[in-house]
């Protein structure tokens, strides 16, 4: 994904005239991560808005608080947060969360609905409303239906 968003940088940049983006490396739920000069990977306060497309479920479920935390502590007063990612309707069980393939497919680790909304909320996230739902699931794995959402909000 990085080396294709950098072979991509450079036709953008021509299109559009400048050259505004940089790519970094790092875990989603790490980027308060140290470099070697001791500084976050992403300092505090320093986004505007946060855009992901199907990342969230790929961490793991005992990392999420790092994740969110992270996510409220980089961005900036006027924060905003546009993330698109897969729900289920009921909690995904251990069973399922255990299987490689799966969690590879974006199942395993697939926020419950009711708690992706509620999660953000209760870090202070203000006028949360999935921009998108998908009405059909995408998949439905055993009885647990699994579709897309798009979760927007502002500090
Ligand atoms: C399903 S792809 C989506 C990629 C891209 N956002 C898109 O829409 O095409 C998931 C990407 O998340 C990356 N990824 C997996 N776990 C991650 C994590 N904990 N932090 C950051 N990125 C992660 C994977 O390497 C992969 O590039």
């Amino acid at each position: 994904m990085l080396s294709l968003s950098r072979s991509a940088s450079k036709e953008v940049t021509k299109n559009i005239g400048f050259n505004n983006t940089e790519f970094l490396e790092g875990s989603i739920e790490k980027l308060d991560e140290l470099d070697k000069d001791l500084n976050p990977l992403i300092a505090d306060k320093s986004v505007d808005i946060i855009l992901s497309n199907c990342v969230l479920n790929l961490v793991s479920p005992e990392s999420r608080n790092n994740l969110l935390r992270n996510i409220k502590r980089v961005l900036n007063a006027n924060g905003r947060i546009a993330i698109s990612d897969i729900v289920s309707n009921k909690k995904v069980p251990l069973r399922l969360q255990n299987d490689h393939d799966l969690w590879t497919g974006c199942i395993s680790g697939a926020w419950y609905e009711p708690e992706f909304i509620s999660n953000f909320k209760e870090l202070g996230f203000k006028n949360l409303e999935f921009a998108e739902r998908s009405a059909e699931p995408w998949k439905v794995i055993e009885d647990i239906e699994f579709r897309t959402v798009t979760l927007v909000g502002n500090i």
